[in-house]
């Protein structure tokens, strides 16, 4: 009878926690559900599906619920509270993982909640993982009050805390406002996804009320605008696992903490024709554009190049790559937009990459084809100085291998800023092509030669005969060569081979900055 009612009781508990758990699977309810659906997003869990290998997602805190009473909400009782936490792994390596859950008191963060986040992270930091946030929330869960404020500043907190010590990732996968949006903020990188995902600090409602613009939600803070106007986002998807993807993608170029190097992967040749064509890119006009793109895949491992922040700020282009299996950091002007030139946008988005790269032993190259920092009165008014001293300063500080090369224009204050031998790079080589010099040969010659210009007989003959002197003076990388502030002239096809050589000797570089509490960059 005994042995009877203690199975009875057994049955009874199991089937009890089967319940819980089939109620905690379900969220906010079907009907939810289904209009999450509607809207093309998929719910938290399917998105953990996704981004994570095969049942790899174990959950944690799936019972967690909110302690508010107020505004009759000790009758709306969520198991979860609103958010998936757990670790699961992504090609083979471990990650912790929160996923907001919007049908769930739309995705809005209590203090529970907040707790559940922290809880993960905290496990994140202490074994050196790295974290993934899915964010879909309204902001701050306003039933809650200031419990829920507190709850975003201990994530905030900890966000500032993990940022260099563990990669953070963060999607933005729905209608994300107030709080919501400045975790992901504080995190290395943000995905959004076209259509479905918005970041603002306050709503249109709100801007309507105190500015009185009429502006939608997505174009207030849609993907395209924050991919290509804020650079808030470095990427954009079609759907949810599109975007899932990418993040996975990227995770292949990262370690799992600042102590760590990514692991080494086959090494792949690129396409042979895309080799030889490096040959003929640049093109005998110095005016004439071309894609730095091609300069980069015709160098690194074939189909390896990722690119970050790619609608925005163009004239700069950033992303990952593998250099015989080696994952490294590519930073490159691009004179097919404002003709390479640095201008505010580019010199953040530049700063902050090399700065990401450094953090996590991730070695960088340049390419480098620029006419200087963009003229003007809205760069000079809106602070040229202080932004362009930022990606100065991340090349300074950064202590990985660093390698650069000159394919054509290193002129002026930007020679120095795209990692030059003087800021302590490891390996500077120029194509034939490069011309090193303190501005080009026109605007050169009408400073210094301005008298005679003025008093030939012939002003335009002069001016013409004096940039051809020039020219031959310094339109050529052998005057850097013959100071060695570049360690060789080479033929772009030559570019690969090089570099791989180099980055093999400098793998295990020591190199450190004097110790201090924290730098000062200029922000
Ligand atoms: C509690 C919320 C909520 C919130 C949404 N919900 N936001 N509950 N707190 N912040 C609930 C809704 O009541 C609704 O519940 C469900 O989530 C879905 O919301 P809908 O409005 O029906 O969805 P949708 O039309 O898609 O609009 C989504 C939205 C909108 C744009 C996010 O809900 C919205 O504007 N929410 C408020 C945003 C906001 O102002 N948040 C506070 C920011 S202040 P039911 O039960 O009907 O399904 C902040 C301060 C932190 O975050 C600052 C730190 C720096």
């Amino acid at each position: 009878m005994a042995q009877q009612n203690q199975e009875t009781n057994t049955n009874e508990k199991e089937a009890y926690l089967k319940k819980k758990r089939e109620e905690a699977q379900l969220g906010g309810g079907e009907e939810r559900i289904q209009k999450q659906h509607d809207k093309g997003k998929l719910t938290a869990r399917e998105r953990l599906e996704l981004l994570l290998d095969k049942d790899t997602f174990e959950e944690i805190d799936p019972f967690v619920t909110h302690r508010c009473s107020s505004f009759g909400m000790d009758d709306k009782q969520i198991p979860g509270d609103g958010v998936v936490t757990g670790f699961g792994e992504i090609h083979g390596r471990p990650v912790y993982v929160f996923s907001q859950d919007f049908t769930v008191f739309g995705g809005s963060l209590s203090e529970t909640h907040a707790e559940k986040i922290c809880k993960i992270m905290d496990l994140a930091m202490k074994n050196g993982i790295p974290i993934i946030g899915l964010n879909d929330s309204g902001g701050a869960r306003i039933q809650e009050g200031v419990n829920s404020l507190g709850g975003y500043a201990e994530v905030f907190w900890r966000n500032s805390m993990a940022s260099g010590v563990v990669p953070q990732l963060s999607a933005v996968m729905g209608p994300c406002a107030g709080g919501a949006v400045y975790s992901p903020a504080l995190t290395d990188f943000v995905f959004m996804v076209e259509g479905t995902s918005y970041m603002f600090v306050t709503g249109p409602n709100v801007v309507k009320t105190v500015t009185q613009e009429d502006v939608t939600s997505e174009e207030l803070g849609g993907a395209q605008t924050h991919n290509t106007k804020s650079g808030v986002a470095h990427f954009m998807a079609r759907n949810d696992a599109i975007c899932l993807e990418q993040m996975r993608n990227m995770l292949e170029y990262i370690p799992q903490n600042c102590e760590e190097k990514t692991p080494r992967q086959q090494s792949k040749d690129p396409d042979p024709g895309k080799a030889k064509e490096l040959d003929d890119l640049v093109p005998h006009n110095p005016n004439k554009p071309y894609d730095i793109k091609d300069a980069v895949k015709g160098v690194v491992d074939r189909d390896s190049f990722m690119e970050v922040h790619e609608h925005y700020a163009d004239n700069i282009v950033v992303g990952f790559a593998r250099l015989d299996g080696r994952s490294i950091g590519i930073v490159a002007n691009q004179p097919l937009s404002l003709a390479g030139t640095l201008d505010i946008d580019a010199s953040i988005k530049g700063a902050r990459f090399v700065r990401f790269c450094d953090a996590f032993n991730i070695p960088l190259l340049v390419f480098e084809d620029v006419p200087g920092f963009l003229p003007g009165t809205d760069q000079e008014w809106n602070g040229i100085i202080k932004h362009g001293a930022k990606l100065l300063y991340a090349f300074c500080e950064a202590t990985v291998p660093k390698m650069t090369v000159i394919t054509r224009k290193a002129y002026g204050g930007a020679y120095d800023v795209m990692n030059s031998k003087h800021i302590r790079a490891d390996y500077n080589v120029a194509w034939p092509t490069a011309e090193i010099a303190v501005m080009g040969p026109k605007g050169a010659v009408e400073i210094i030669f301005r008298k005679e210009i003025a008093e030939a007989d012939d002003p335009e003959a002069k001016e013409q005969e004096l940039v051809e002197q020039y020219k031959e003076e310094f339109a050529h990388p052998y005057r850097a060569a013959n100071h060695g502030f570049i360690d060789n002239v080479i033929y772009p096809h030559e570019t690969r081979e090089k570099l791989i050589k180099k980055l093999k000797i400098c793998e295990n570089k020591v190199d450190s900055i004097p110790q201090k509490k924290h730098d000062n960059l200029p922000i």
